[in-house]
């Protein structure tokens, strides 16, 4: 591999606060220590499906400011499997020859891909079908990928979550309402546990701990025999309804998304403690925004070690957080393991030392 590597960088899946960061640090990294050349791809893999390949090229004057700035400036998709693409007709088209060809009509050296598991997957599968040296960077802010403590964006996530439920706080005290906050997460319960311990709620219903309102409930009327006619209660999107049915919206397209257990669970309290309570979803507010010190220094943190595999021509890792140090982890292995939260670790069992209600 030559000297002078032009390397390409993407963002793939939900966008979350810190992606910018990272292709601050990237393109830093690689054009001021090493004299790269660097190729933003837009829209994910779209951008090498199209033609002419849809790219946003860098130079150090490029990136100032990005460290403070939300979402992702390449443009980032959830959606189109490259493998089972829908087409406009309604059928699905393998379509991952075609972004193979882009990458490779790009004359890049590497790629750089920023995602989740499922992005994780879907480029590794890309890279080795077509020969692509792949380097990965976890974020999402559901924090499930198994190889890394932490993602890009859940710090941000879990302090917006954090903040909801302090106002929410207030209002509950003033009302002596039962405030109920949603939050996002998918299977894990990562941002309600942290958020709920930090924003001191009163009871947090993950969908790794099955839950039985009566246990809920006693706790409302036990707080209430204290004099304290108020509660805070965080849950987690993909917490089922007691006898286990998943409760989706249907959006416009005919697409399920998770939404709507918050309104389930304050349906339950109010018919069996008579307390008047309301909910809030907090939704996409979580992913964007500012990102936090910590999201910012993590993803300048990862931009610049997935460069260095680059130089050290290292591929087919990702870059995880572990034991205070980056470290690379092969990114089969990364995305082997679906981190959720350990019902017996070291968060639950704080939460249950504090008193909180996790409802079983
Ligand atoms: O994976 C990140 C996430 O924000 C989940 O927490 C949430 O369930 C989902 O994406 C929402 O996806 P969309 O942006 O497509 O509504």
């Amino acid at each position: 591999m030559k000297d002078k590597k032009r390397i390409g960088i993407l963002t793939s899946g939900g966008d979350c606060a810190g992606l910018n960061a990272v292709i601050r640090s990237v393109v830093h990294h690689a054009m001021g220590t090493y004299g790269w050349d660097v190729v933003g791809i837009r829209e994910a893999t779209h951008g090498l499906m199209s033609r002419p390949p849809q790219v946003l090229d860098f130079d150090l004057n490029t990136i100032d400011r990005l460290l403070l700035m939300g979402g992702t400036i390449l443009g980032t998709t959830n959606k189109g499997n490259p493998f089972a693409f829908p087409m406009a007709d309604g059928t699905l088209s393998d379509r991952s020859q075609e972004i193979i060809e882009g990458y490779h009509s790009l004359a890049l050296d590497a790629l750089i891909g920023i995602g989740g598991d499922g992005s994780l997957a879907i480029l590794r599968r890309l890279a080795q079908q077509g020969g692509i040296n792949l380097v990965g960077i976890p974020k999402t802010i559901d924090n499930d990928v198994g190889a890394t403590e932490v993602s890009i964006g859940f710090d941000t996530a879990t302090n917006i979550a954090t903040e909801a439920l302090d106002r929410l706080h207030f209002t509950a005290a003033s009302h002596n309402r039962v405030m109920i906050l949603e939050v996002m997460g998918r299977d894990a319960g990562h941002i309600a546990l942290a958020a709920g311990i930090s924003g001191g709620a009163d009871i947090i219903l993950i969908p790794e701990i099955p839950y039985k309102m009566a246990n809920v409930c006693r706790k409302i009327r036990q707080r209430q025999e204290m004099g304290k006619h108020f509660c805070l209660v965080m849950v987690s999107e993909a917490v089922r309804t007691e006898v286990g049915d998943q409760i989706t919206e249907l959006k416009a397209l005919g697409e399920d998304r998770l939404g709507g257990i918050g309104q389930y669970i304050a349906e339950q309290i109010a018919q069996q403690t008579g307390a008047e309570t309301r909910v809030t979803v907090l939704g996409h507010i979580q992913r964007g925004g500012i990102p936090s010190p910590v999201d910012r220094l993590l993803g300048s943190a990862f931009g610049v070690a997935a460069v260095d595999l680059i130089a050290q021509e290292k591929f087919d890792q990702i870059v995880a957080w572990q034991n205070r140090q980056i470290v690379s982890v092969p990114i089969a292995e990364a995305i082997k393991t679906y981190r959720t939260v350990n019902p017996k670790g070291t968060l639950v069992k704080t939460a249950r030392g504090l008193g909180i209600c996790l409802g079983d």
